[in-house]
Order: structure tokens, then sequence, then C-alpha cells
């Protein structure tokens, strides 16, 4: 009987231990609200052939990746309460709009895959603050700054526009949002078939819910925080399907059976 009191006891010391161990590794110093490009996102899915997409209805709208906690210097973290799942019960009220506005580009995943992840790996961390501390709140917190700082106006205003053919640079994002919000932004990029392409714009709030600085993750020691090479030109593409090779190939044959019974 001793020993499995002992035992008792035992378990329950280590219980109050892992939690305390886990509150304090799951504090956070700032937040980091991340859109993405769509097209990019596409791309990047369909380079494997049997994928496709769902685009926003709305054209070349940005949309949502997540809201995620970070602590100054490090990544994360992430997980931080693994009895809370995603429960799509939660954000019903609002599901039509984020279908549309954080919706899951890559179409031959869930519909509530993406929601699921970012909640369970970054939304439940974030919820140790009130403005955030439940699924609906923090859902909605990304909807609303979606439509404070819409990237797509951020850019446009900055005379940049998605184009296949131009090419820019990292420093003429990074300038847009400073001027913009008047904090430094990251910026990032997704090489595909050697090409970069703009991914990712990354604006950074305070445990305040205040814009401030993106932190230097990356370490560049530039005035730029961005995992792009600054030197080389970026393509923010407007069309989510590159041209199909066999498409070209086809089209060739096609000119050339055309040619020959003539
Ligand atoms: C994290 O960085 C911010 C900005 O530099 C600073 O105000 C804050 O005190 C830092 N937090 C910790 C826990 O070091
Ligand atoms: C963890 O999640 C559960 C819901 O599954 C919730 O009741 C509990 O308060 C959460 N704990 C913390 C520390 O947030």
């Amino acid at each position: 009987m001793w020993r499995n009191l002992s035992y008792a006891i035992f378990l329950l010391s280590c219980f109050t231990y892992a939690e305390l161990s886990d509150t304090k590794n799951n504090e956070w110093d700032f937040l980091i609200f991340t859109q993405h490009w769509p097209a990019t996102i596409c791309r990047i899915w369909m380079e494997k052939p049997t994928h496709s997409c769902i685009m926003p209805h709305e054209q070349n709208s940005w949309t949502i990746h997540g809201i995620w906690p970070n602590k100054n210097h490090s990544m994360g973290p992430f997980f931080c309460n693994k009895t809370w799942s995603f429960d799509p019960d939660q954000v019903k009220s609002i599901e039509t709009d984020l279908e549309e506005s954080w919706g899951n580009i890559e179409k031959e995943q869930s519909l509530y895959s993406l929601w699921a992840h970012e909640w369970t790996k970054h939304g439940t961390c974030a919820a140790s603050i009130e403005p955030l501390n439940c699924e609906l709140k923090y859902f909605t917190k990304g909807l609303e700054w979606l439509k404070k700082y819409t990237m797509k106006n951020i850019l446009n205003n900055a005379g940049i526009t998605p184009s296949d053919m131009k090419e820019y640079k990292a420093i003429d994002f990074h300038n847009a949002v400073k001027t913009k919000l008047g904090f430094k932004p990251m910026v990032e990029c997704h090489k595909v078939d050697g090409k970069q392409f703009l991914f990712e714009i990354r604006i950074c709030f305070s445990k305040s819910l205040e814009l401030i600085d993106c932190e230097d993750t990356h370490m560049t020691n530039t005035d730029i925080i961005t995992n792009c090479k600054p030197t080389e030109g970026i393509i923010y593409p407007v069309t989510e399907k590159p041209p199909k090779r066999y498409l070209i190939q086809l089209h060739r044959l096609l000119s050339w059976l055309r040619w020959f019974t003539v």
C-alpha cells in the first residue's frame, strides 16, 4: 500500500513539475502575423503533378498563414496545450470568411487541416493572453489584421503589382511595408524551378498587440530581414500555374502534324 501511495505521490510531483516547466517553456515575447501569396503557395504545391489548388475568389488577395507567438532570439514555443485540439464548431460563425481569407490553398488537404495545424501548433500558445484565449478570438484576430494590414494594398501603394515577368528585389517589399506601417517586416521567398518567388510577408506585434519591428531571426545583419537572396530578382507571380511542359510539346507536335498532312 505504501508503495502504491509513494508511486502516486511521485506521479503527482511529476505532473506538477511538468506543468511548471511547460508553463515556463511556453512563454513568448511577440507575435508574427504571416500573410502568404496564394499563387506561390500553389506553384510549390503543384510541383507534384497530381496536386491542384483552391484559390481565393477575390483576385490578387493575400491570405493568412497564421499568428505565431515567438520568443526573442529563438523560435516558438509550439504546441503549448496538447489536450486542446481544434474544434470546427468553435469557428462556425466565421467559417465563410475563414475559407476565403485563411483558406487551404492545397486542395488535396482536408478542409480543416490548416486551421487545425495553426491552432494546435501556435494558437494554443497564443492563448496565454486574454485577447487570443480561445479559437474564435485567435481566428477572428487574423481576419481583423488581414483587413487592417492588407498586403495587396500595401504593395499596390508602392507600385508593386503581381507579374509573371517582372522581377523585384527584397528591398522593394521591405520598403513598401516599412513606409506604410512604419515597422520592419520579414520578407520570405521560396525557390521553384531555381527561381525566387515571393512567398510570405510577416509583420510583428508586441504582446499588447501593437506593431513592432520584426526581429532579425535570419541573422542577415542587414537592414532587411529576409531569407531571399537580396541581389537576385524575385517574381511576385500573377498565375498559379506555370505553363505545363507537356502542353507546349503537344502544341509543337500538333503544328508539326498539321504541316505534315497539308
Ligand atoms: C524581447 O525583446 C523586446 C524588444 O527588444 C524587449 O522589449 C523585451 O523586454 C524582450 N523580452 C525579454 C523577455 O527579453
Ligand atoms: C488546455 O486546454 C484545455 C481544453 O482542452 C483547457 O481547459 C485548459 O484550460 C488549457 N490549459 C491551459 C494552461 O491553457
